[in-house]
């Protein structure tokens, strides 16, 4: 077993490589800004190519790769979540949710091309990546999906962490937003890709609990960090969380606590992955670039 730190440090180098190869895929995937309407069309290309870590296609490709998966759907399906996870942060970012500048170093979507545009290119993602969801032919892959986007995953999380602003909150309530819209989606990358490489459903449900404790981690260091960090150094607005009161870990249990709380999240997930016969060198060394990651 190898540090936390270089375990992360070999997650990092397989994002970057992951992320050059998918953002050709992306280019591909994307209608063409010299293509009617010019201004919708810029407005999606601006957000996804914004930079962004890529954490859910790599991990639909991490999965894709460890159960023996072949051919061109994984790189359909790493384009999908990378643009349904792109939809929900310019809907995340708008006046009336929770009314952010500044987004993956740049401006908002909102911000730079008005609210209108924004909340047309957020749709326009969501619509295209099931589009090219359909095209792997995998109808129960699609099914999951959208079960774990829609009302009972990321949008019911949203929903509620909305309704939960400025209110007294219980941690029950906090890990129910948390599970839902940050969660849902990272366990989602990891069952489509374990689907479209036909893992078994017993290997599917490690991956799937694995993919819950590093989806709760990952919110709870996203809420830690918005604390902690700069805008300059998390590429979106600091301190975000703090004024519009939301229902987040430290804000109930404290830094310490939450730091705890995301290490013991991870040795649950690096936990969940026993059993399983293949290499899971990736998923541990992503569980590990979760916590210690400082964007
Ligand atoms: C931000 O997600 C929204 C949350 C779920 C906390 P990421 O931190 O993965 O954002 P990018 O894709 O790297 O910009
Ligand atoms: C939102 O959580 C998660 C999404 C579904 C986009 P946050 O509101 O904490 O995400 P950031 O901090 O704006 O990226
Ligand atoms: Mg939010
Ligand atoms: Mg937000
Ligand atoms: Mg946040």
């Amino acid at each position: 077993m190898q540090s936390i730190e270089k375990e992360a440090a070999i997650a990092q180098e397989y994002l970057a490589k992951v992320s050059v190869e998918a953002e050709r895929k992306f280019d591909v995937y994307l209608p063409s800004e010299k293509d009617r309407p010019c201004r919708l069309h810029e407005a999606m290309r601006y957000s996804m190519f914004a930079g962004g870590k890529r954490l859910r296609p790599a991990l639909v490709k991490s999965t894709f790769d460890m159960f023996g998966g072949k051919g061109e759907s994984v790189w359909l399906a790493m384009s999908a979540l990378e643009m349904l996870h792109t939809f929900s942060l310019i809907h995340d970012d708008l006046p009336c949710v929770d009314n952010d500048d500044f987004r993956r170093g740049k401006l908002t979507s909102h911000k730079k091309f008005g609210e209108a545009t924004a909340v047309m290119a957020g749709d326009a993602l969501c619509v295209l990546a099931f589009e090219l969801m359909g095209k792997t032919g995998n109808a129960q892959a699609i099914e999951i999906l959208a079960h774990l986007l829609g009302t009972f995953g990321m949008i019911g999380g949203e929903m509620t962490d909305i309704e939960c602003e400025g209110k007294p909150v219980d941690l029950e309530i906090v890990d129910y937003i948390h599970y839902h819209k940050t969660a849902a989606l990272i366990e989602a990358s990891l069952q489509v890709g374990a689907m479209l490489a036909g893992a078994s459903d017993a290997d599917i449900q490690k991956i799937r609990n694995y993919g819950r404790s590093i989806g709760l981690a990952f919110q709870i260091v996203d809420d830690i960090l918005d604390i902690v960090s700069t805008t300059e150094e998390l590429g979106k607005d600091a301190g975000s969380d703090v004024e519009k009161g939301k229902a987040t870990y430290p804000a109930l249990v404290g830094l310490d606590k939450s730091r705890e709380k995301a290490k013991e999240l991870y040795e649950e997930s690096i936990r969940a992955l026993d059993g399983l016969s293949c290499d899971t060198g990736i998923l541990r060394a992503i569980a590990a670039f979760i916590i210690t990651r400082v964007n």
